[in-house]
This record gives structure tokens, sequence and C-alpha cells, in this order.
């Protein structure tokens, strides 16, 4: 397990230090290999770190995002995870059409996970992903991977999953599964505030295994850094 930490002491410092270390991040890879591949993550977290990130000079270009999860509502309602990173990053970096790969939410669910599994498939055909960023609900979730996940959600076959939560407003989600996850070349958690510490913690400290905690499949498989706002 590759575990880095990065510390921050308030919500500026959580922003503008999430944003510079995701920007050399995408940076580096691009030197790399000539191009980025990055899943984001929705949720009130990481709003204001794409924001501070689109506003980073950078080969913006060269940058292909996909979702790492979206709730099933218009791309046009204030829930939707589209419509925050096309306000937050999207709009302030410039990124181009084409570079953007979203679920569809306007086609049935069910078309709606086959359409953006086969858009992923071409996606990943490219290169795996690069950077995946992530959050953490307070039950564990990352994605929209719900603990306890349950067998078909352990199934590695399928790239997306149409997955159900009563948690939220928004109770259908589209998710990418564990794999694709698991399989990027480095997580990035944002985890601010300390409910979001305590359940880092408790997973740390538990036995149980990815059922229980999907984010131990991440630690376990690839470079982990989580940027901390106490
Ligand atoms: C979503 C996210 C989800 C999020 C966690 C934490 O669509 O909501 O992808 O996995 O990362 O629920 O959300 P907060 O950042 O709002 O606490």
């Amino acid at each position: 397990m590759q575990l880095h930490v990065i510390e921050t002491r308030d919500e500026a410092e959580f922003v503008s230090q999430a944003a510079t270390f995701l920007a050399q991040a995408i940076t580096d890879v691009i030197q790399e290999r000539g191009g980025c591949i990055i899943g984001l993550s929705g949720g009130s977290t990481p709003k204001s770190v794409y924001e501070a990130l689109g506003k980073i000079s950078l080969d913006w270009d060269s940058v292909l995002c996909f979702l790492i999860d979206e709730r099933y509502i218009p791309a046009d309602n204030k829930d939707s995870n589209q419509k925050l990173v096309r306000e937050s990053l999207v709009a302030h970096a410039r990124i181009p059409e084409t570079n953007l790969i979203f679920p569809d939410t306007s086609l049935p669910i069910d078309a709606c996970v086959e359409h953006y599994a086969r858009d992923l498939m071409v996606l990943f055909d490219k290169h795996l992903a690069d950077i995946v960023v992530l959050g953490m609900g307070n039950d564990g979730h990352i994605a929209s991977l719900f603990p306890p996940m349950v067998d078909s959600l352990m199934d590695d076959s399928r790239l997306v999953a149409h997955t159900q939560t009563d948690q939220f407003v928004v109770h259908d989600r589209i998710t990418v599964t564990l794999n694709p996850i698991a399989a990027a070349n480095h997580a990035v958690f944002l985890l601010n505030g300390m409910e979001k510490k305590k359940v880092w913690d408790a997973m740390m400290l538990d036995f149980e295994n990815e059922r229980r905690w999907p984010a131990k499949r991440i630690l376990a498989s690839t470079e982990v850094t989580v940027v901390w706002g106490m």
C-alpha cells in the first residue's frame, strides 16, 4: 500500500493544496505520456477544489475527464455531477467538449449504463485512468458503491453499474465499478472535516473487507493520496 497524506489546517488551505496537488499530478502525467485521463467524483467536497483547479494553467486540451459516478437526473439538475464538473472545472479550464465523457442520463437507465460502459471501454482502450478523484461518504461509500456491496458489484466484469441509495435525495445512481477505479494509477481522496476522518480511521481499524469498505480495494491496488481538511 502506497499511502501519502497531505494535512491542511482550514478550508482555504484544503482547497489550495488539493487543487495544486492535482494540477501537478495531471501535469506530470501529461509530461510522462502526452495526455492524462482523470476520473472525477461529485458531491459537495470537490466543487471548490475543481474551481481552483480549473483556474490553474496547464495543458487542459490533453486532459480527458470522465465521471466516477452520476445521479440519474437531467444534466441541468442542481444535483447533477455533470453540472457540478461543468460549472466548476470545465468552465474555468475550458476543457474541450470532446474531452468529456459523461453518462447520458436522458436515456433510460439501463441504456445509460450500457452506453457509458461502452464509452469508458473506448476510453480505457487508449489508457486506463491515470488519476481518480474520490470522496467518501459517512457510510464508507466511494463513487456510488454503497456498502455492504452486493455480489453483483463485487463482479469485476462490468465497468458501470446502476446502484440505488435512500441516503440521498437522488436514489438512482450510475457508477463506475471498483475494478476500473482500482486500476487507476493514482487515487486522490478529498476528505474535508472531522466526520470524514472518523470514517476513514474506522475503516483502517476495521478488519472487514472491501464489501464493507470499498476503499480498501483502492488502498490495496494503487498509489493513494489523501488530502485532509480539518
Ligand atoms: C457523489 C460522489 C460521492 C461522494 C461522497 C462524499 O456523487 O456524491 O461521487 O461518492 O464522493 O458521497 O460526498 P461529499 O463530498 O458531499 O461528502
